[in-house]
């Protein structure tokens, strides 16, 4: 088979270079005959959607829905999804957002694969290697695509129950602004609950599928963020009041506690989930000014490479000027001082540690997504990071800012590299990173 093949001439590669990299399991090829454990059919539709709060679209639905079903898996088991493009005219993919897949199964249209056309089908077959929450959608058209509903959540658990403690139960809060629309958790307006006992600790799984940088915040409860975009951070400490930030795409895990009497609310602007008995109150409460900075929230702990001696570094400068964009005239996005394609693509070997400085004088502000690495972040205008590693697959860069982020290459083949602010990587705010 050809992932057979693939897997073949990658090992051949790395002998031929005379260094044997370390191979991480996602580089090698999935025997083809290796039954999978988790086994998902996606139907995806062009259909008219009615969004709460909205006056009906054409949008799209995914067996039927939108959100697609939640995908959930145990480490150590083989993911198979089948995408079925029912009558998507533009075609379809689904990339699996924050999941180091191997890069035939990333799910990028005219990348890693060709968009799926009507009445047709692709197989993506992963391993679940990383343990935390994530989400999928569509690649295509990505940005009409996804806010018109070609979005699901993927949760990737502990492979051994001791792993996690068995008192934690979870709830999914899957954020999403329909076209028109207003602000859905799961597809639904306003409030939605969740069931849980008083005393109950529970895994809130906030993900931001917008294209704009939220905030959530908790009433009723102290709570700790447990992880960052499907990483667990290191002793997180209880914090009583304060936002919770969440960049375009971002996850957040929080944990919390249901009180004696009432319910706990997890608010982000327009929509809450409660969480609590079925019908008990939960109290409301503004918007926090303050947000909790990552930056130094947890201890530090051992990453495992030394982002001190990197082997490349790279310069990831944002700005923005008139020029062509496909022959087109516009105020278009640079990365380096170039409009696309006159941009830089990153290129590194198998196992290079490499150190990027993604800085922004454009005006906006930019979700930056590597896909296939997750970043360590090492500072924010000079300040180093002094909390738990930090480690994002988005990241939130501000206008004037300036992050210091560290990766290791350990996953070959090529990868988008881009803001996830759809419209704006549609504009031309998209690079790659290449294995040489
Ligand atoms: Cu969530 Cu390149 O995407
Ligand atoms: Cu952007």
């Amino acid at each position: 088979s050809s992932h057979a093949a693939a897997g073949h001439g990658h090992a051949q590669a790395a002998a031929a270079g005379g260094t044997v990299a370390a191979t991480s399991v996602t580089t090698l090829a999935i025997d083809p005959a290796r039954p999978a454990d988790v086994r998902v059919e996606l139907v995806a539709r062009a259909e008219r959607v009615s969004p709460p709060g909205g006056e009906p679209f054409d949008g799209f639905t995914l067996n039927g829905r939108t959100p697609g079903p939640t995908i959930r898996a145990k480490q150590g088991q083989l993911v198979e999804v089948v995408l079925r493009n029912e009558d998507v005219p533009a075609g379809v993919t689904a990339h699996w957002h924050g999941v180091d897949v191997p890069n035939a199964m990333d799910g990028v249209a005219g990348v890693t694969q060709d968009a799926v056309p009507p009445g047709e089908s692709f197989t993506y077959r992963f391993v679940a290697e990383q343990v935390g929450t994530f989400w999928y959608h569509s690649h295509q058209a990505s940005h009409p695509q996804v806010v018109g509903g070609l979005y699901g959540a993927l949760i990737l658990e502990p492979g051994d129950a001791a792993a996690a403690p068995a008192t934690i139960a979870d709830a999914v809060a899957t954020v999403h602004t329909y076209p028109g629309g207003q602000r859905t958790i799961n597809g639904a307006a306003g409030e939605v609950r969740q069931t849980a006992e008083p005393g109950a600790t529970v895994r809130v799984r906030l993900i931001n599928t917008d294209s704009t940088p939220t905030s959530a915040w908790v009433t009723g409860s102290a709570f700790r963020v447990l992880a960052v975009d499907g990483t667990d951070l290191n002793r997180p400490t209880p914090i009583d009041g304060g936002a919770v930030p969440l960049t375009a795409g971002g996850r957040a895990d929080l944990e919390v506690t249901v009180p004696a009497t009432g319910a706990v609310r997890v608010q982000v602007p327009g929509a809450s989930l409660v969480v609590g008995p079925d019908r008990a109150e939960a109290s409301t409460s503004p918007a926090p000014r303050e947000e909790l900075d990552l930056l130094d929230y947890g201890e530090p702990a051992d990453v495992g490479f030394d982002p001190a001696q990197p082997d490349r570094r790279f310069r990831y400068d944002i700005g923005r000027m008139p020029g062509f964009l496909d022959g087109v005239p516009g105020y278009w996005w640079t990365i380096n001082g170039g409009i696309v394609p006159a941009v830089p693509m990153y290129m590194v070997r198998e196992g290079d540690v490499a150190v990027m400085t993604i800085s922004n004088s454009s005006g906006e502000v930019h979700p930056m997504h590597l896909h296939g690495h997750h970043l360590l972040v090492l500072s924010r205008d000079g300040v180093p990071s002094s909390g738990s590693p930090w480690w994002v697959d988005s990241l939130n860069v501000e206008h004037g800012e300036t992050y210091e982020v560290a990766f290791v290459a350990d996953n070959p083949g090529i990868w988008m590299d881009h803001c996830h602010n759809l419209p704006h990587a549609a504009e031309g705010l998209m690079t790659h990173l290449a294995y040489v």
